[in-house]
Order: structure tokens, then sequence, then C-alpha cells
């Protein structure tokens, strides 16, 4: 079938020299308007597959009508004509979401490989837009669930921060009630989304490897730096740097830390060059900071530095009226994952899940949900198919060696509870292989041959 390109130009013997030239090389069913107007109204009964439109017209030109057209349209291809002495408004056009520009004189060939390729493109831009718009919706403030008041100002934190470049923030909030989750979700809704966010847990490694992981080496620096490297600050550069379990770092990185923090520059370890940072710094922790303070474990001049924007989550069993919301979004979940019928929570179950105080808060109850999922056979989630809601203390919460409040039932087969541990420990880490398997204290070759084995692949 024909393609449909619209031409859209006010010199219209312009526009006709340039249909039939392309008319000539095939296969393209060409209109051509005299106003940006004719086109938008001829557009609603038939939806053109390119639009070329000159720049310069009177009424709506031609960067206005690329804008209202991209508005409606991610993926349809747009080229802009335009005089080579008007370089500036080509680019205004690329901003306001062109796909090309083309400078007259046309060169025909040009235009139609370029327009041909375009058109051929456009399903897997079509893909990628798609990919864009579920990304986003993954992580705009909506991601962090829950219509309780307490919850609506996490939500509100976010919204408002998210906005304000390279402000330090600080999250707290007992393990489980969603800091991850928080930074994340500020990152990918700023406007520094497209950098990167770089994670570390700040009680994952011992000081000195923890310097070169943050800060980079020089070549020499030590005895196994054969090589430069740079360090997170600077993969983080531009982005966001989350560090994780802030109250386990040692007094020196404190220190070197604060003076990145006030002078926004860095040296790599056995390094002499100064590098210049614009990043955002969120640091993270489950422990009472002021109490570290007061102990002199934390330095107060960096606590200070960091506490000025401070979000505190808090524990689910204050927020209970967000459980079944919670519940219901990790039953979707992993009926999903588990391709399970399971169409909704009985009223008994929501009621009991209610009535939990969550040691472990929300990652407690996505763990027993995911359990309750596996052991559901029919529509609704019953009593029976809940794992005993033991109490189990909060995590000793040092972190990496943390239990999330999760227990493991009796009456299961040793090679059950490998398999469960297995799942339970891959959605801990958001299916990280390297740390799932570092905390198991296996090889990644090794938990890639259990999960073959168990049929978690
Ligand atoms: N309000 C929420 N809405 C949806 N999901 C949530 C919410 N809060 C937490 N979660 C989910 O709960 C799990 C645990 O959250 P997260 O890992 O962010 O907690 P944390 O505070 O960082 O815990 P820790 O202190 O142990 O590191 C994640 O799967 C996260 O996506
Ligand atoms: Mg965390």
């Amino acid at each position: 079938m024909a393609r449909k390109l619209f031409v859209v130009d006010d010199d219209l013997l312009f526009a006709k020299l340039l249909a039939a030239n392309l008319r000539n090389e095939g296969s393209l069913a060409i209109e051509l308007f005299p106003s940006a107007q004719a086109m938008l109204e001829r557009r609603t009964e038939e939806p053109p597959d390119a639009v070329i439109t000159d720049l310069m017209m009177p009424d709506i030109d031609g960067i206005e009508l690329t804008r209202q057209l991209r508005a409606s349209d991610p993926t349809l291809p747009i080229f802009v004509l335009t005089a080579s002495t008007e370089i500036g408004s080509a680019i205004a056009a690329l901003k306001a979401g062109a796909t090309d520009y083309l400078t007259k004189p046309v060169n025909v060939d040009e235009l139609m490989t370029q327009l041909r390729r375009a058109i051929e493109e456009r399903p897997m831009r079509e893909e990628a837009a798609t990919l864009e718009r579920t990304r986003k919706a993954k992580f705009s403030a909506g991601a962090i669930l829950g219509d309780e008041p307490a919850i609506e100002e996490v939500r509100e934190f976010v919204r408002r921060v998210a906005s304000i470049p390279n402000s330090t923030v600080l999250l707290l909030g007992e393990s489980g009630t969603g800091k991850n989750l928080v930074a994340r979700t500020l990152h990918y809704t700023s406007a520094q989304a497209k950098a990167r966010f770089v994670e570390i847990n700040c009680s994952a490694l011992p000081t000195h490897l923890l310097e070169a992981e943050l800060f980079g080496y020089q070549r020499g620096a030590f005895t196994d730096a054969r090589e430069s490297k740079r360090g997170l600050i600077e993969v983080a550069n531009g982005g966001t740097l989350f560090l994780d379990e802030i109250g386990e770092l040692s007094p020196e990185l404190q220190a070197k830390l604060l003076n990145v923090l006030e002078s926004r520059r860095f040296r790599r370890v056995g390094g002499t060059e100064e590098i210049e940072v614009n990043l955002r710094l969120i640091a993270a922790t489950n422990r009472d900071l002021e109490a570290h303070v007061r102990s002199g474990k934390f330095r107060q001049d960096l606590y200070y530095r960091i506490c000025v924007v401070t979000c505190t989550l808090p524990p689910l069993r204050e927020v209970a009226s967000a459980i079944p919301v919670l519940a219901d979004h990790f039953r979707e979940l992993f009926n999903r994952q588990f391709k399970k019928n399971v169409k909704r929570i009985d009223a008994v179950v929501i009621e009991q899940l209610t009535a939990w105080r969550w040691p472990g808060n929300v990652r407690e109850l996505r763990n027993v949900i995911e359990r309750a999922l596996i052991f559901a056979d029919g529509e609704a989630l019953l009593p029976e198919h809940l794992p005993p809601l033991t109490a189990v203390e909060a995590a000793p919460s040092n972190g990496h060696h943390s239990t999330n409040g999760y227990a493991i039932p009796t009456g299961l087969s040793l090679a059950d509870v490998e398999k469960e541990y297995i799942r339970h420990t891959l959605a801990h880490y958001d299916g990280d292989i390297q740390r799932s398997a570092e905390s198991l204290g296996i090889s990644r070759k090794s938990l890639w041959e259990r999960r073959k084995k168990h049929g978690l692949l």
C-alpha cells in the first residue's frame, strides 16, 4: 500500500515541484497543503505516514506545527524545510520534535532515503516509545502506593525534591519501608533521569575498598592498581549517587564525603587532579543517625550537611490502611510472575494482614503475598495460603545480612526451602544476580545452576 506523505508549504509552486520529484521516485501518495491548519484538519480524517513542512508560514509556522503533531504522535516522521540561513530555527524545530531538517535547495535523493528510512523504522521507534512510557509510569511518584496521608506526604516530597537538581537528600525509616524505592523514584522522575543512578551499600565493603570504589584510583596508587579506575562518584556525575546505610560509613570516609559535598570536587585515590562533580546525593539509613551523632559515631557537620532535606518513611503498622492496596499490588505482581489466576484476596486474609504489625514492613508484606501466591490454586487468596505470621523481629539491620523478617515455615522439604530461599533472595535484591549470589555465599554459576534445577529461570 502506498505510504501517505503530507507536504505543507505556503509556496505551493515549490511544494508542487518537490512533489513531482518525489513521485518520480516511487510509491508515495502525496498530498499538498498551503497551510498548517488545512493539514491538521485533513489529518483528523486520514493520518499521514510522514510530514514535510516549510518553516516560515503565516498563522501556524513549521515549529508550532511540529510541536502539535509531536504532542499527539511521538513517532511520526516530521521533516522541516529551511533556507540555509535559518539554521537557528532548524534547531528550534528539532527541539520541538522534528525528525530532521532539510536545507533548501532540497536534494531529492537524500530526502527520499531519509523518508524511506524514517517510515520503515517507525514501528521500532513505536516500541521504544512504549517502553519509555512504561518506564515513566513505573517511575512516577505514583509507584509509591498507599492513600494514607503519611504516604501522600512521601509522594509529595518526591515530586517537590525531584525538580530541584543536585539537592542532597536523607531518607530515614525502618528496614523495608521503601527507601530504595523512593531513591530510585526520585532519580527517575528528575530531569537527570537519563544520567546514571548509582547505588552502593556502605556496609558492604571494608573502608579501603569502599574508598576505591567511590573515589576511583590512579594507576600505581596501591600495589593492585595496575590501571586507573573511575569511581562511582565519577560514574554518577550528572545523575544520582545513592549511599545506602550511610550510618555505617567509617570516620575517614565521612570526612572525605563531607569534603566532596562542600567543595563539589574530589581526587581519585593517588590522584593529583581535582575532578568537579555535579550530582545528587541520596543517603539512607534505618538507624537513628542523630543518636550516632550524639555517641560520636557520625560526624555532626556531615549530618547537618545531609539532613536538610529529610524524608522519614512511615513503618507499615502506622499506615495500616494502605495494606489492602499494597497487598493487591503484590498479588497482581506475583500473579503475573507465576502465571496464576488469583483474582482477589479474601476478606478474612485482608483482616489478618491488617492486624499484623509487620516488623519487616512493606518488604515483609511482599514476601508474605509472594509465598501465599505460590500455594494459592484457585481464584481467591485464602487464609490457608498465608504463611504463619510469626513474630520474627525486624532484621538486626546491619543491612547486608538482614533477614528482613522472613520466616521459613516448618513442614517444607529441604529442597523446597532452598528453592524458596533463592527466590526470596533474588526478590530482595530486585533480581540482581551478583548481589544475590554474594548474599547466598555461592558463585553466580552455582546460583544459575540451582535456579535451573528449581525451575526458577
Ligand atoms: N509505598 C510502596 N508502594 C509500593 N511498593 C513499596 C512501597 N514501599 C515499599 N515498597 C516495596 O517494598 C520492598 C522493600 O522496599 P525497599 O527495598 O525500598 O525498602 P528499604 O527501606 O530500602 O529497606 P532496607 O532498609 O532493608 O534497605 C520493595 O519491593 C519496594 O518496591
Ligand atoms: Mg534499602
